[in-house]
Order: C-alpha cells, then sequence, then structure tokens
C-alpha cells in the first residue's frame, strides 16, 4: 500500500460524506496517515469541514450532486459518516469504478434502511432479532400489534436515526401519538415504520468489529472489546468499556457480528448494536462506520475507532487491544442558539483522569450533542462517575 503527498499529483484522496463529530475524528486520523481529505455536509463549518483539506456544503440526497463532487474531485475513496445520502448513486460510483465505497454501495443501500438490515439479520442470516414487522397506516400498525407483535412495542420510521420518531407504545392507547411521533420524526416523507417487541435486555452493547487485510493480504476480522452504553429516547448519554460480559455470550456476540458483517463485505470499521438478555443475544442494528457510543476509544484503546476506521479501509493492519477501563458521557447544548461558549472547561478537566472534545459545531440545540467528556479508571464504574462528573460541570453559556 501506497500514500502519496497531499495537495500534489500523487495524493491519496478520501471523501468524506458527512462531517460531523465522528466525520471529524476520522479525518483528523486520515490526516495524520498524509492522507488527502475532502470534507462534505449540508452546512458550513460543519465539524469535519474545520479540519479537512477541502470542505463542501451540498445535499448528499441530490444524486446528480453528490456525482458532480465525485467527478470533480476525484477521490479514491468515498467515506460515508451519514445514513442520508444517495446511496444509488454510491453503487452507480461503485459499479462504474470511478471510487472505491466504504465499506460497500450495497452495506450503504441496506443499512440507510431500517427494513434492508432487519430482513437481511433476521430471514437472510437466521439472527435472532426482536420480534419485528413493518406498516403504512395506523389501521397497519394496529393490526401488526394485534397480530403477534404485542405490547410493550417500539415504533420507529424505517428511515430514522439517533431516536428520531421513535417511542414506547404500553397499550392501546398510546398507538395514535406513537404513529403520529413516527410520521413527523422521519427523515424522508414516507408513513413506513417498523414496529418491533420491545426487548426486556439486561444490558445493550455496541461489538465494534473491523474488517481489514492481514499480513497475507486476506480481509479479516477483529473485535474490539464490548462498549456497554446507556440510551434515552433512542439517543446515546453514557457508555463505557469494555462491558462485562459471560465468554460464551461474548462468543455469540461476535459471531453475529462477523456473519453481518462478513455479507455487508469491504474493509472498515462497523458498529454492531445487541440487546443482552441472560445468555440470548438478539441483533439490532449495525452502522457500517464508527458509532457515537464508541467515542469512549478515545481513551480506552491504543487505536481509537476511528484510527481503526482510517486504517481499515485502506487495507493497513490494525490492534483493537484495550489500554485501559474508560467512559464517556455526553455534553448537550442545553439550548437553540449559534455561536455558545461552554464554561467551566477548567473545573470539568479537574476530575482527575478526565479528557474532553467539543465538537465546534455552529449552532447548539437543547438536545443536540456538542461534546463529550472522556475518563479512565481501574474500573469502569469509576470512569463512568468521573466521566458523568466532568459533562456536568461543563455549562454551555449563551454568548
Ligand atoms: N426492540 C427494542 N427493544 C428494546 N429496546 C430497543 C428496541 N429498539 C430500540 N431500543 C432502544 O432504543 C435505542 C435506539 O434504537 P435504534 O438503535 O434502533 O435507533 P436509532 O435511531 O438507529 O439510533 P442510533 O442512530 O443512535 O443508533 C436502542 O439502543 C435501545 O436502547
Ligand atoms: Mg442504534
Amino acid at each position: 500500500m501506497k500514500i502519496g503527498t497531499p495537495l500534489s499529483k500523487t495524493a491519496t484522496k478520501v471523501m468524506l460524506l458527512g462531517c460531523g463529530e465522528l466525520g471529524k475524528e476520522v479525518i483528523i486520523a486520515l490526516q495524520r496517515l498524509g492522507i488527502e481529505v475532502i470534507g462534505v455536509d449540508r452546512y458550513k463549518n460543519a465539524p469535519g469541514h474545520q479540519v479537512a483539506h477541502r470542505a463542501y456544503v451540498i445535499d448528499m440526497t441530490d444524486a446528480a450532486a453528490l456525482k458532480t463532487l465525485i467527478e470533480k474531485e476525484k477521490p479514491d475513496l468515498v467515506v460515508p459518516e451519514i445514513e442520508a445520502i444517495a446511496t444509488d448513486m454510491l453503487a452507480e460510483i461503485e459499479a462504474e469504478k470511478i471510487a472505491i465505497i466504504i465499506p460497500t454501495a450495497r452495506a450503504t443501500q441496506l443499512t440507510m434502511n431500517r427494513e434492508g438490515i432487519r430482513c437481511l439479520a433476521a430471514e437472510t442470516l437466521n439472527i435472532a432479532t426482536s420480534k419485528y414487522a413493518f406498516a403504512e397506516s395506523l389501521n397497519e400498525l394496529k393490526a401488526a400489534i394485534d397480530n403477534g407483535i404485542g405490547f410493550p412495542c417500539i415504533v420507529k420510521p424505517v428511515m430514522s436515526s439517533s431516536g428520531k420518531g421513535q417511542s414506547t407504545i404500553n397499550n392501546a392507547d398510546d398507538i395514535q401519538v406513537a404513529w403520529d411521533y413516527a410520521i413527523s420524526g422521519a427523515r424522508v416523507a414516507t408513513t413506513r415504520i417498523i414496529v418491533e417487541e420491545k426487548i426486556n435486555f439486561d444490558y445493550e452493547i455496541t461489538l465494534l468489529t473491523v474488517r481489514t487485510l492481514d499480513a497475507n493480504g486476506e480481509v479479516n476480522t477483529y473485535f474490539c472489546e464490548p462498549i456497554g452504553h446507556i440510551q434515552q429516547q433512542g439517543d446515546y448519554v453514557e457508555s463505557w468499556q469494555p462491558q462485562q460480559m459471560h465468554t460464551a455470550t461474548l462468543e455469540k456476540a461476535q459471531h453475529i457480528a462477523k456473519t453481518v458483517t462478513n455479507n455487508l463485505g469491504g474493509r472498515g470499521l462497523f458498529g454492531v448494536e445487541l440487546f443482552i438478555k441472560g445468555d440470548e443475544v438478539y441483533f439490532s442494528e449495525v452502522s457500517p462506520r464508527p458509532h457515537d457510543t464508541g467515542m469512549v476509544t478515545m481513551i480506552t484503546q491504543y487505536q481509537n475507532e476511528f484510527e481503526l476506521h482510517a486504517r481499515a479501509i485502506l487495507g493497513l493492519p490494525v490492534s483493537t487491544a484495550l489500554h485501559t477501563a474508560g467512559a464517556s458521557a455526553v455534553i448537550y447544548g442545553g439550548m437553540d442558539k449559534t455561536g455558545i461558549e461552554f464554561a467551566n472547561i477548567e473545573k470539568a478537566l479537574a476530575v482527575p483522569q478526565t479528557d474532553i472534545r467539543l465538537f465546534g459545531k455552529p449552532e447548539a440545540f437543547i438536545k443536540r450533542r456538542m461534546g463529550v467528556t472522556l475518563a479512565y479508571a481501574d474500573s469502569t464504574n469509576a470512569a463512568r462517575g468521573r466521566a458523568k462528573k466532568a459533562a456536568r460541570l461543563v455549562k454551555p453559556q449563551d454568548g
């Protein structure tokens, strides 16, 4: 594998589609390897734009605009960081060998819609999932619940992320509200939703799974230690690593992760989301890219998930070894405002063994993730305490 000189005719070029906090860290990892990076997002001054060689603002669901930009920049690799992309165009780009799509165009198509990845896992690969059904009207939703999904259940638009449009139905009185909420929260104008049996899990994990080339030039699969996390309204607020698991349960989880990622193919890091109940493991979904709960690896691993992704997409060797137990906690905007300030950073970082990432998002929302604190300790519990304490000390202010 050769890497050229950025901004010269030998440059190895990577285009990030999506420049949020996760894309920003992937870009930093690529920059360190001497890659020329082009950052694309739907709004100006996105976090990743601030660290890329060049920045573009386009609507990535606009297939023509996306193709024009890829043809203009001629990246070697195109790396989607978000789901809302004209993935059919990515398939064309891949078929015409204009650029390599990470991990594969098909993986981006299957995972942008909950229906694609759920049917693949449950029906083609025979992996255990919650019971599920799809519906396109309130009556279809009611029928699906009556015909086997039951209460409690969870409704989500088929195309949404970060918990948008997602809610729990505990009894018949909740159905209308959940339906209305799902329709309002979808990323695209569709009335299709998935309704899932609510799994009363003991805990949930993200199993970061890396596909890259081994010493023989063959694709091999590597696993990070499992990451435990807590979600509120479908959005992660806290994560830690390693999540303690029985060996047999972990092996089941790894088997599921390997089966799914083998099928999706290509190279890169994947975040496989799993629910654990007793010794049962249920597949929930997978991100074919770094995962928000995996930000904890910025303090726990020798190579964090962004560095692993950068190496894997280039086909380079990786180490998924854990360095220390650690945790992350989310810092929200707390207000709807542009150009806010974060006070008390010195107090937060005075909590021992902590660090912070402020993403540099131009605009804050009350529930927008603006940063995370990171902590390490001898145990994940101690690290969680430190990360949360530090996050609480940071005070977003109206500048
Ligand atoms: N069937 C289920 N049973 C129990 N809990 C669930 C179920 N589906 C979702 N959840 C809870 O809601 C969280 C978010 O769900 P999911 O990952 O499907 O949403 P999302 O919008 O894709 O979120 P993200 O983009 O942050 O991954 C899960 O991590 C889990 O805590
Ligand atoms: Mg999820």
